[in-house]
This record gives structure tokens, C-alpha cells and sequence, in this order.
């Protein structure tokens, strides 16, 4: 019979493999933007293989890259299996659909990762493949989020903290999909033999100022969020600070980046900021959508209302 321990035991296995996942999610990412921003996409001429003669040479320096990121990409799989193995034992069979989600989001990226070649860099393929990234490190968010709510309670509907977490992350995710359109309409889309592939097409001016508005409604609904929150000190607040620090940061490295001719070393940062932004937004989302440890003006009304009666 399982005891309190062995659950608290597959508890924290469960927490250290979820983790684990999360880390390495944002991790390839980060090393996928290297491959394009090194021009790389292409330095392999076979999927999942890497040259279709069998001779053994000497990859030369973009096959090594884009190589070694389907090598550290498709460790993933490792601790996303361990942490739903973990689950399994421990009988969170609520946690099921988010490990299904992740395995098959996983699986997603593997054939986009091969249509990424097979269409020699298709700007919308491309930018599919950082957009399921995306999603697969929201799932593990979620996962790490969950794993130890069981006794969740809902904080009622109506509840407009609850309201501004489901605008931040939409504001969030719009701005990186537009980010990805600044991208593909940009020089850093892939290239081809030392040419660039081609574009989306959208006026690169044009694409940018949408771009960095939707940056501003992020901004400003962060700002909201602190005001409404300075007086409740918790996770959801903690993790507005984070997303209010790296959200200066993240905007400030974009209006660089333009300014300058997009340089490879400045995108490659913004590049990264986005997904940890993201992440930071995520849980924020979770802890507001939780409502319970936020103790917000509504919440704070109540006893004097009681004590009115
Ligand atoms: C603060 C929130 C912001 C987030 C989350 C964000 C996110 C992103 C993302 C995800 C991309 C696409 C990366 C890719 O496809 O690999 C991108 C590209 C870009 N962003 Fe932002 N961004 C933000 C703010 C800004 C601001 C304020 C500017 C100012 C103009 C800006 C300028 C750019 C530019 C120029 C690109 C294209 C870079 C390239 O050539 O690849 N960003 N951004």
C-alpha cells in the first residue's frame, strides 16, 4: 500500500524530472535560434540523418551546429519520459493529458523539424517550429504548476485578477508571434549557401511598430497588475516584478536591435529574453488564475463587508 511517504517520494521525483524538462525545453530553443542565426539550417543535407553518403568526413562548421542541435534536441525526450513515468507511479492520472500534450508536441517538433529542411527553410515552417517550442515549454509550466495543486481552490469567477492573467498571456503570445513575422520578414529568416531564403514579405517598419505595441499592451498590463497587487505580496506578484524586470530588458534589446541592423549577438539575446519572458508569464498566469494566495482589493473588501452585516 502506498504510504504518505513513497506519494511525497514520486511527489518530488516528479517535481525534479518535470524541471528537468522545463529547463531543457527552453534550452533547445535557445540552441534551435543559434542554428539559424549561424545560417546552419541547411548545414545538414539529410533528415534524421545528417549526409546521405555513409563515408565518414569531417562535418564542416554549419553541419556540426545544426547536427549537434538535433543530438541535444531529441534528449529532451528523456526527462519528459521520466517525469510522465514518475507521474505513472504516483498515480496523477489528472497530470495524463498535459504528459500526452507534451509527447505528442514533442513528436510535432520532430516531422516540422524535418519539414523545416525538406522545405530548405521555409520562413512559415520555421517559425511553426519556435512557435510549438513555445507551447511545449508552457506545458511543462503547467505541469510544474499542477503537480502540487491537488487541493486547488477557485477563487469564483468574475474575479478581475483572474481577468488581467489571461490578458498577459495573450498579450504575451501575441507579441511573439508577431516577433516570429519580424523575423521571417527579416534578414535573419535561415540561408542558403551563404544566401538568404526566401521572406514573408511583410514591411519590415511596418511589421516592427505592431511588434513593439503589442511589447507595450504586455508592458502596460504588467504595470496594472503591480498596482493592483501592492499590497499582497505572494508568487503572483513576485512573478510580475520578474516579467516587469525582463520585460525592460526584452524591450530595451528590441529597440537596440532595430536601431543597430539587427546583429546577430542582440538577437540571439532577444531570442532567449522571449522564451524566459514567456515562461515568467506562464506561471504569473497560473498563480492568477489560482486567485487564492493573491489577496487583491476584491478579496480584501470581504470581512469589512461581513462585519457590515
Ligand atoms: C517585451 C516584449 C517582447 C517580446 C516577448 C519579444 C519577442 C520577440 C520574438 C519571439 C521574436 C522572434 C524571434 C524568432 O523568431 O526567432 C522577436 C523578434 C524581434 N523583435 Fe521582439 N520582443 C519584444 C519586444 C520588442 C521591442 C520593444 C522591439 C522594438 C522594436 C522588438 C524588436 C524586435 C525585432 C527587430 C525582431 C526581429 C529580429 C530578427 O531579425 O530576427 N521586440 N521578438
Amino acid at each position: 500500500m502506498a504510504t504518505t511517504d513513497d506519494a511525497r517520494a514520486w511527489g518530488q521525483t516528479l517535481r525534479f524530472w518535470t524541471r528537468v524538462s522545463l529547463v531543457y525545453l527552453i534550452a533547445i530553443t535557445v540552441t534551435g535560434a543559434v542554428v539559424r542565426l549561424t545560417g546552419s539550417g541547411l548545414g545538414c543535407t539529410d533528415w534524421p540523418t545528417c549526409q546521405t553518403n555513409t563515408e565518414l568526413e569531417a562535418p564542416g562548421f554549419h553541419a556540426a551546429i545544426e547536427f549537434g542541435n538535433r543530438m541535444v534536441s531529441g534528449l529532451a525526450i528523456i526527462p519528459v519520459v521520466g517525469a510522465a513515468l514518475a507521474a505513472r507511479r504516483g498515480a496523477r492520472r489528472d497530470l495524463r493529458p498535459w504528459f500526452i500534450g507534451l509527447i505528442a508536441g514533442f513528436a510535432g517538433q520532430v516531422v516540422l523539424g524535418m519539414l523545416v529542411t525538406r522545405t530548405e527553410l521555409d520562413p512559415r515552417v520555421v517559425l511553426g517550429h519556435f512557435l510549438l517550442s513555445i507551447v511545449l515549454v508552457w506545458l511543462a509550466v503547467v505541469l510544474d504548476h499542477r503537480i502540487d495543486r491537488l487541493d486547488r481552490t477557485d477563487p469564483g469567477p468574475g474575479d478581475p485578477f483572474r481577468a488581467l492573467g489571461r490578458a498577459t498571456l495573450g498579450l504575451a503570445a501575441a507579441t511573439i508571434v508577431v516577433g516570429t513575422l519580424v523575423t521571417g520578414s527579416g534578414p535573419h529568416t535561415g540561408s542558403n549557401e551563404g544566401e538568404p531564403v526566401p521572406r514573408l514579405g511583410f514591411d519590415i517598419t511596418g511589421i516592427t511598430r505592431i511588434h513593439s505595441v503589442m511589447a507595450w499592451l504586455l508592458v502596460s498590463s504588467v504595470l496594472i497588475g503591480l498596482v493592483y497587487t501592492r499590497n499582497s505580496p505572494g508568487p503572483a506578484r513576485t512573478w510580475l516584478q520578474i516579467i516587469a524586470v525582463g520585460g525592460f530588458v526584452q524591450g530595451t534589446i528590441g529597440y537596440v536591435q532595430f536601431a543597430t541592423g539587427v546583429p546577430v549577438v542582440l538577437v540571439g539575446f532577444h531570442i532567449a529574453g522571449s522564451v524566459l519572458l514567456w515562461t515568467a508569464v506562464s506561471y504569473f498566469h497560473l498563480h492568477a488564475e489560482d486567485g487564492f494566495q493573491v489577496e487583491a482589493p476584491s478579496l480584501r473588501r470581504r470581512p469589512a463587508l461581513a462585519r457590515a452585516k
